[in-house]
């Protein structure tokens, strides 16, 4: 297993210029999207992060040809050569469900494993399945398997009951190539889910009301050829941001989008963050000394964003007072909040609430990554941490974060990635 060890001899004061990678969230429904054409799909700006080589591997064992040059890909699905999504694949990343729809809508028939429950929840997908039934498929769950058939959909008008990210991109790819029009109400309005609209768009899709809560999509027999840059993961720079407020440190962040970033921007202010835009794609955040404490409840885009949420409790047990965080769209949210408080935070769980009790001085110790924000959220507790932290289980980090400590070792942090660290916490395991 690798880990990640930071020594902090005092908290560090991040300074200096990070720039931020494509977003992770962006770039998985783009890769799904290929399946829709035979024609090459050319993505730049590609994270290089494990979750993209995960679905690369399910999309070429699906018949996708690719080649990824740095951060640059093309990709063609000239023939589906399967259309079997299996399950140690989508066991290993729940976002494998965002091949569903467009197997479906290309080849008439997707047989892709249920995901799940995860870390942070039980993440059912019955209404990715309810959508793709309306537009006509025919869905039985067999072993453990969705199995979606459906010689051509037929657009239909669906409302989702609540937002769902990959359950909004899973649709408007079916719909894309159903026959006649589709109308999606309750949409989810992430930009990530905008970016794949714009990408379809340019494969010859026919989508109106990009952006909002109602999307119209007229289909067409077949999509062709298109050139698409990945939007920079607003997550990846809210965490760096969190850093700079935490640590009371001068960051600049390049290749960042401020407009997707507004909520958490909002948040870090009141918290005392001085955030200036510098230059079209850039911001700067300057920490002050003083974090003053703050309630925050996640909500679907444009409120505050459930994966942001682990990095600001760790901001807050820094906060002067008591901050209650809500988190309202996945209920197991909060393992992170154990391995806090064995740095010495002070955090109760009351069901879907944290009461944070700020400030506390953080420690350094052996710690769990459960999961990729919860890892984050180490990493940024280690930066305050006196002493030496040490991240178990950092697989779930990579998955989402291009080269972390890379990024932080020229911000002056010392950190290094430990390979086959079974320094396992002696005890009870939970
Ligand atoms: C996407 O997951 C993101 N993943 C998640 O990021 C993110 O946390 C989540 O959206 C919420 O913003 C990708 O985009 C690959 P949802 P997704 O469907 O689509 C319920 C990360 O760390 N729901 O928007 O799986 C669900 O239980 C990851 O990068 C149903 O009830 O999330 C949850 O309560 C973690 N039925 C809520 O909706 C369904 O059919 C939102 O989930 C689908 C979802």
């Amino acid at each position: 297993m690798e880990a990640l060890r930071i020594y902090t001899e005092k908290p560090y004061q991040l300074r200096g210029e990070v720039t931020i990678s494509g977003a992770k969230n962006a770039v998985l429904p783009a890769l799904a999207a290929s399946l829709l054409t035979g024609e090459e799909v050319h993505l730049t700006n590609i994270p290089l992060v494990k979750d993209v080589q995960t679905m690369l591997t399910l999309l070429a064992e699906l018949g996708a040809e690719y080649s990824l040059k740095k951060k640059s890909l093309t990709i063609s699905a000239k023939k589906i050569l399967s259309d079997q999504a299996p399950y140690q694949l989508v066991r290993a990343m729940r976002a494998s469900i965002l091949v569903l729809g467009p197997l479906l809508a290309r080849k008439g028939r997707a047989v892709v494993a249920l995901p799940g429950g995860c870390a942070i929840g039980t993440r059912p997908v019955d209404l990715h399945i309810t959508g793709l039934q309306k537009l006509g498929a025919e869905i039985k769950i067999e072993h453990g398997y969705i199995v979606a058939e459906a010689r051509r959909l037929k657009g239909a008008e669906f409302e989702f009951e609540k937002k769902t990210v990959t359950g909004t991109e899973n649709l408007v790819m079916a719909a894309a190539l159903a026959r006649g029009e589709t109308v999606l109400k309750n949409c989810a309005l992430e930009p990530e889910v905008s970016s794949l609209c714009e990408l379809l768009v340019k494969m010859g899709a026919r989508i109106d009301g990009i952006g909002e809560e109602t999307l119209r999509i007229r289909g067409v027999d077949d999509l062709g050829p298109a050139s698409h840059r990945i939007i920079p993961d607003r997550i990846e720079a809210g965490t760096f941001m969190v850093a700079a407020a935490l640590t009371g440190g001068d960051l600049v962040l390049r290749e960042v989008e401020p407009a997707h970033l507004q909520a958490l921007t909002d948040k870090l202010t009141i918290s005392g963050a001085r955030i200036e835009k510098s230059g079209r794609r850039s911001i700067r955040v300057i920490g002050s000394q003083e974090i003053k404490p703050q309630d925050v409840t996640t909500a679907p885009y444009p409120g505050f964003p459930t994966d942001m949420q682990a990095q600001f409790m760790v901001l807050m047990t820094q906060a002067s007072g008591t901050s209650i965080i809500t988190e309202t769209i996945f209920d197991r949210r909060f393992a992170h909040a154990n391995e806090l408080t064995r740095l010495g935070a002070s955090i109760e769980i009351q069901g879907d609430k944290a009461v944070i009790r700020g400030r506390t001085p953080l420690s350094g110790a052996e710690v769990m990554a459960t999961d990729l924000r919860a890892s984050a959220c180490l990493v940024l507790a280690g930066l305050v941490a006196t002493g030496q932290t040490t991240i178990n289980d950092i697989e779930h980090l990579d998955r989402g974060y291009e080269k972390i400590e890379e990024k932080l070792v020229k911000l002056g942090v010392k950190i290094e990635r430990l390979k086959n660290n079974n320094n396992h916490r002696t005890g009870g395991k939970p």
